[in-house]
């Protein structure tokens, strides 16, 4: 049995369809998505869980019509203005991980001041992808490893698995050991492809909006059932 997981990552889907399947606006179910993130950000540190990653925003979401990215990009920057002090409260260390240099001027600044407000807190860390694609990230570290070697700063034969892992944006985050995805899609949507070679991978059909500590606590169970075996015999 494995023991709880200590890095969940959560690709939140479903907002769109739950709120569809109301007769309402997709911006609605967005909202109500939202207040899941709370809950379940609420929920970790009772859990056990030292780390949660959430897919908010993939760099493919960009192609959405503009009407639901500026409803989104409000949505965040709501998320940050109103959760900041409680999420410090809580000890919650905040990380926003993706390509910022899409990202209104103002939401830059809120996330850089909700970063450094809670750069040494020791509870939960919670990333949030934003404006985030894994094959965008893994071009950029090979960039930067590139230049390091053709400026002689490295050798070639020096790039590892560890050196790699952190030159990609979650340096410092330890891989996640569980991945959920709500809505029922069984797909990555080019979340992380690096960092989940040996994670456990759960495809719930709750749609995000409805999802809750339960929900979690019952992925968590799962999770505990599996045998990570990282190719070895028991
Ligand atoms: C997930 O819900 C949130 C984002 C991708 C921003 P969706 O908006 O993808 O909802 P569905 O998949 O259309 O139902
Ligand atoms: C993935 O969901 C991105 C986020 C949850 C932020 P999408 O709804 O964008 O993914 P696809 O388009 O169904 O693959
Ligand atoms: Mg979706």
């Amino acid at each position: 049995m494995a023991e709880n997981p200590k890095h969940i990552a959560i690709i939140m889907d479903g907002n769109g369809r739950w709120a569809q399947a109301r007769g309402q606006m997709r911006m609605f179910g967005h909202q109500e998505g939202a207040k899941a993130v709370r809950r379940v950000v609420e929920a970790c540190p009772e859990l056990g869980v030292k780390y949660l990653t959430l897919y908010a925003f993939s760099s493919e979401n960009w192609s959405r019509p503009e009407e639901e990215v500026t409803g989104l990009m409000s949505l965040l920057e709501a998320y940050l203005k109103n959760e900041t002090a409680q999420l410090h409260k809580n000890k919650v260390r905040l990380k926003v991980i993706g390509d910022r240099t899409w990202l209104a001027d103002k939401l830059q600044k809120l996330i850089t001041a909700s970063e450094e407000l809670t750069a040494n807190n020791d509870g939960l860390t919670l990333c949030i992808l934003l404006s985030y694609g894994s094959r965008d990230e893994i071009l950029s570290a090979t960039r930067k490893l590139a230049e390091d070697v053709a400026s002689g700063k490295i050798k070639s034969s020096d790039i590892d698995m560890n050196m790699f892992s952190n030159s990609l944006w979650t340096a410092g985050i330890p891989d996640p050991d569980l991945v959920i995805r709500t809505s029922g899609e069984k797909r990555l949507s080019n979340f992380l492809l690096w960092q989940v070679a040996y994670a456990e991978f759960l495809f719930m059909d709750v749609m995000w909006p409805d999802f809750d500590k339960n929900y979690l606590a019952q992925a968590i169970e799962e999770f505990k059932n599996r045998d990570r075996r990282y190719g070895k015999i028991k």
